[in-house]
């Protein structure tokens, strides 16, 4: 079993094929348990503090949900705007106080390696949920978690990650834990958007098979799943350049008339154009449900933080 008792959670890398193994377990007994029972007591009397410096509806209320339904209980800073840091407050000194109060903090912000700075600063554990352009390692986990779900195993997999791959972090995160599957990855990507060097040498050292192209349809005829993700807006400090970028890649129901074969679509969500809606009855469209595993996958975490699973 993994032994995340105590422990932050700050980067893909971090974790094996074993505890990502031993996570789905625990994380598909709560899918299980939830459905005979609203909420458990398992994490009665702890606390989880929500410290979000950019916008987030999924992951902030997915953790405050699997909080609550393990019982324990949720504060959180609200906006930036009402909380200290408007006054200029440092990170470091938000996270030192937030730590008198929680028992695991759950952060994002847009600075890359802003979450290692976190857990420098305090003893309990920190859980990074997006730290700028770096990492999103619980959103790489539920994806995971939703891969296996959808096409029953992780082996022997081809997955194109298509869109904005350079400023990404979930697409960071997962191609990282991918590679411990020895998954074959297509990077489809415009140009100027592609996944950073450092991390495909990564993945290439580790001997992961991939191939970079701008096609879609070349890519996602020869994979199972597309996982699409938006053109990061935020990240362009030239916006006429994202002008151009937007809708560089998109799935309606043109592409999928296109695709030879039945393919599974996730997206960790929330889309601009890059996902058609007429998709969304598409069976093989797994973003609804990849949203709900997130919840199960990060109650399967805290419990382990807190060394009750
Ligand atoms: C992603 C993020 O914040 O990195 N969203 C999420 O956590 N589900 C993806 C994105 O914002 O495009």
């Amino acid at each position: 079993m993994a032994n995340l008792k105590g422990k932050d959670i700050l980067h893909a890398n971090q974790f094996s094929k074993k505890d990502i193994e031993a996570i789905i377990k625990v994380a598909s007994n709560f899918e299980r348990e939830l459905k005979k029972k609203d909420s458990l007591t398992l994490l009665k009397g702890k606390i989880l503090a929500t410290l979000f410096y950019e916008p987030s509806t999924r992951t902030r209320l997915s953790f405050e949900t699997a909080m609550q339904r393990l019982g324990g209980g949720v504060i959180s800073m609200g906006s930036v705007e009402s909380s200290s840091v408007a006054k200029g407050e440092t990170l470091t000194d938000t996270v030192r106080t937030v730590s008198q109060y929680a028992d695991v903090i759950v952060i994002r912000h847009p600075r890359t390696g802003s979450a290692r700075e976190a857990a420098d600063a305090v003893p309990i554990p920190i859980i990074n949920a997006g730290d700028g352009t770096g990492q999103h390692p619980t959103q790489a986990l539920l994806d995971i978690y939703t891969i296996k779900k959808e096409l029953g195993s992780l082996k022997n997999l081809t997955i194109s990650m298509v869109g904005d791959l350079k400023n990404g972090r979930t697409v960071h995160a997962l191609a990282e834990l991918l590679s411990l599957f020895d998954t074959r990855l297509y990077f489809v990507s415009p140009s100027s958007l592609r996944m950073p060097e450092e991390i495909i040498n990564h993945l290439k050292q580790k001997g992961i098979e991939i191939e970079e192209t701008e096609d879609m349809l070349k890519a996602g005829n020869t994979s199972n799943l597309i996982y699409m993700t938006r053109i990061q807006k935020e990240r362009f400090t030239d916006l006429s350049e994202y002008e151009k970028l937007k809708g560089s890649y998109i799935i309606n129901e043109e592409f999928l008339k296109k695709l030879k074969k039945k393919i599974t679509i996730l997206h960790p969500l929330p889309r601009v154009d890059e996902i058609s809606t007429d998709v969304d009855d598409y069976p093989g469209a797994a973003y609804f449900r990849q949203m709900r595993n997130g919840v199960f996958v990060r109650m399967a975490l805290l419990s382990m933080i807190f060394g009750k699973r």
